[in-house]
């Protein structure tokens, strides 16, 4: 197994940005579209790296506060000028100001949607509005108005006139934009998906900067709580996933680097959720075969997202394989016993004991005899590893216990 050592932030952060670009259709590309108009702004009035870093950053997750509630995904698409436009900006502060490796783009999403001339929630005005927030508002603006199903070049005066704003935009930012919309590259820039794939693998900024394993999982953490908040009745699934895999990886006798892979993959496995609706992960009953359509999705995208990270290779097949079941009838991939990984197995297992004990709109949690039995039973059905599930009946007390009494397991007590 190849253990993460350390890890260029801007792949990582790469990979979280396309986890709020999910649709219940696909990916969108609104964040790096946005990173992209914002990046051909500042190169205009020539950031220092620092900044430059700082805002491409914060335009790959401005949209952070909207990611788990689908009503604030839909508003923010629209080019309406309702003041509920605040709300995500604020909540997106809320998220990251607590995260000591994202903090510093709390303040850029906090005011990326205040207006220049004043009337803002923040009280803010002018130039007292951060110049990053002001160069993410009209990047944002441009790509939100441009329809995909028309030639970039015939909008450029729609959108031109939309931007010419001055109460809403700051006067210097309009100038550049204008001036960079002279040229056809500026524009072909954003929507051409060749130049979108390279633009970021071409950034390097300040060059030295890597995440390890721990500051990897206390940024992780910040996106399995967006991921658990889809839905009141999963409020901290991932993280109990997180503890209950790294728990079992340890009675399995993985080593301590190795322990924090699973901490990690159970706090992303269901990343893909982010692309199921609310209202189907609240349905208080059996699913429609549409609707479990759109939850089987979720594992292929929490896939493809990680798979995109360097390093995350090993992550990233454990967690596409986790609804998979070893009598081949799980998704999304359809695999059968040795062809899922052990990896997988062990988040499997962690997944469904922590769902059992979880309530969920059509039942409460099961008690601890109710959850054995049915692992139990799925393991002489051939679904689990009925191996795992022996460990898990052999610890079953110490397992719920970390989950209940949100107890830290020790090997993990340095970074939480
Ligand atoms: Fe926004
Ligand atoms: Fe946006
Ligand atoms: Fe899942």
């Amino acid at each position: 197994m190849h253990t993460i050592s350390k890890i260029h932030p801007i792949s990582f952060i790469k990979g979280m940005s396309t986890a709020l670009e999910l649709t219940n259709k696909g990916i969108s590309k609104h964040h790096l579209e946005t990173a992209i108009i914002s990046y051909s702004i500042a190169q205009q009035l020539q950031l220092s790296q620092t900044s430059l870093q700082t805002l491409l950053y914060a335009a790959l997750l401005h949209d952070i506060g909207a990611a788990s509630n689908w009503e604030e995904k839909h508003l923010i698409m629209h080019n309406d000028h309702q003041d509920s436009i605040f709300n995500h900006a604020e909540s997106g502060y809320r998220i990251l100001k607590d995260c000591r490796h994202l903090n510093v783009l709390s303040i850029p999403i906090r005011y990326h949607h205040d207006r220049i001339a004043g009337g803002n929630p923040s009280g803010l005005r002018g130039q007292d509005i951060p110049l990053l927030s002001r160069i993410i508002h009209i990047a944002d603006r441009i790509d939100v108005l441009i329809d995909a199903n028309d030639h970039i070049f015939n909008q450029r005066n729609k959108i031109l006139d939309y931007i010419s704003d001055s109460n809403i935009f700051d006067i210097d930012l309009i100038k550049v934009v204008k001036h960079l919309a002279k040229t056809e590259s500026f524009w072909l820039d954003i929507v051409n998906s060749s130049y979108q794939n390279e633009f970021l693998s071409d950034l390097d900024f300040l060059g030295k900067l890597m995440f390890n394993n721990d500051e990897l999982i206390e940024i992780a953490e910040v996106f399995s709580k967006i991921v658990d908040e889809t839905s009141p009745y999963t409020a901290s699934h991932s993280k109990n996933v997180a503890v209950v895999s790294s728990s079992l990886a340890k009675i399995y006798g993985y080593n301590d680097e190795e322990i924090k892979m699973f901490y990690l993959a159970g706090l992303l496995h269901d990343l893909g959720k982010l692309a199921v609706p609310n209202e189907i992960l609240t349905i208080p009953g059996k699913l429609t075969e549409k609707e479990f359509d759109l939850i089987k999705q979720h594992p292929y995208y929490s896939f493809r997202i990680l798979k995109q990270i360097e390093g995350f290779t090993t992550i990233a097949t454990w967690v596409s394989q986790h609804h998979e079941l070893l009598d081949a009838s799980g998704y999304p991939f359809g695999l059968k016993n040795d062809k899922i990984s052990l990896g997988a197995r062990i988040i499997t297992v962690a997944d469904i004991f922590c769902a059992l004990s979880e309530d969920r709109p059509y039942r409460n949690g099961l008690s601890v005899e109710q959850i054995l039995q049915t692992m139990t039973m799925m393991a002489l059905e051939n679904k689990i590893d009925s191996k795992l599930v022996n460990y898990i009946c052999l610890n079953a007390d110490m397992i719920l216990n970390l989950i209940t009494k949100k107890v830290i397991p020790p090997f993990l007590k340095k970074q939480c």
